[in-house]
């Protein structure tokens, strides 16, 4: 992957906050800062794989960019040929069209798949609401994403309940594929599965982006999962990104103190690693920590941490870190 390639989303200065209200009023009293100031680029064919501790915004972050969650501020551009999106500024026939271009994989496919429709019914919908197809020419849309999936289309008018939870995400990921999207947004698609079956379904989300010229954003708190999946990989920590940059040199030599101590907590063949994610939690999100937000946790912060925030540098064409002390710091990989 280039990194001259023109992208095929930007994501500007993304926030998301959610207010907190209070009293009898029920007046705003402060904001949840889910994601706050994310900037960042897509390529077309990649996947970008998003991690970060729970709590850390990448739920909302994939939701915003998709617009299932309305942005604070902030723009995100997709580029469609000579065609570009603002999808903050859609209206509602633009949105349908961005909906063909852009879908989402949902974590939890117990949760995610209405227990009242079937599998016709709940892979069909997006092409009904979307105005892309009905009837029969549906159905045969439908038959056909269920076999590129490994689904049977015996199983049509099923419905969830009688499916595996594995089988109920290949459900997911039909109804997310059912549209010929480009741009696909996979939030913990195998967190919620059993380990024995976790293989099955990121080798299958291999194979369909292979296949059919698929970009992922693929968010996970698993490292190793994101290791498996990604092209490049973004570091989230307390809604902003911490390091962004190609999986083999942020594996191996990682620039942000969390990024570090994230990479020392997965399992390592020859050696025990010691975990170094340890000292406190994700702060509140509402009541960030002056300076750097990782400064409470980061065993290198010196006065400037808590002093002043930084924010995201080019160290190289293809890697960005927010840490004051990245030139000065040699981190351990994997
Ligand atoms: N709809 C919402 N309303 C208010 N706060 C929310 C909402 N969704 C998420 N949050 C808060 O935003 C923060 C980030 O959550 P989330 O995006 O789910 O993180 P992650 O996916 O990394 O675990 C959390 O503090 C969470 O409580
Ligand atoms: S800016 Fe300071 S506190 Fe923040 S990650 Fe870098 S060294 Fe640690
Ligand atoms: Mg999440």
């Amino acid at each position: 992957m280039s990194a001259q390639a023109e992208p095929l989303l930007e994501i500007k200065e993304l926030k998301k906050w959610f207010p907190i209200t209070g009293g009898f009023l029920k007046r705003t009293i402060g904001y949840v800062k889910a994601v706050d100031d994310v900037t960042l680029t897509v390529l077309p064919g990649e996947t970008l794989g998003v991690v970060g501790e729970s709590g850390s915004g990448k739920t909302t972050l994939g939701r915003t960019v998709l617009r299932l969650y309305e942005p604070t501020s902030g723009d995100i551009v997709l580029h469609e040929g000579a065609n570009v999106m603002h999808v903050p500024q859609l209206d509602d026939k633009e949105m349908h069209h961005f909906r063909r271009n852009a879908q989402m994989i949902f974590q939890d496919p117990y949760a995610s798949l209405n227990p009242r429709m079937n599998i016709l019914e709940t892979i069909g919908e997006p092409l009904l609401v979307n105005g892309i197809a009905k009837g029969t020419e549906l159905e045969e849309r439908v038959k056909k994403v269920m076999l590129q999936v490994g689904l049977r289309v015996e199983h049509l008018r099923r419905y969830p309940h009688s499916f595996s939870g594995g089988q109920r995400q290949r459900i997911g990921i039909a109804r997310a594929l059912v549209v010929n999207p480009k741009l696909v947004v996979a939030d913990e698609p195998v967190s919620a599965l059993d380990v024995s079956i976790q293989a099955q379904i990121l080798n299958l989300l291999k194979d369909l982006q292979a296949q059919y010229q698929l970009t992922y954003i693929f968010i996970s708190h698993a490292m190793g999962v994101i290791r498996y999946m990604s092209d490049r990989i973004a570091v989230m920590y307390a809604g902003k990104m911490v390091e962004v940059g190609p999986k083999q040199e942020l594996l191996s030599s990682p620039l942000h103190p969390y990024t570090e101590a994230l990479l020392s907590a997965v399992p390592k063949m020859s050696q025990k690693r010691k975990r170094l994610v340890s000292r406190g939690e994700v702060p509140d999100l509402s009541r960030l920590p002056s300076g750097c937000v990782f400064h409470p946790r980061c065993k290198y912060a010196t006065d400037i941490c808590k002093n002043e925030e930084p924010h995201l540098r080019e160290i190289s064409p293809t890697r960005t870190v927010s840490c004051h002390l990245a030139d000065k710091l040699t981190l351990e990989g994997i």
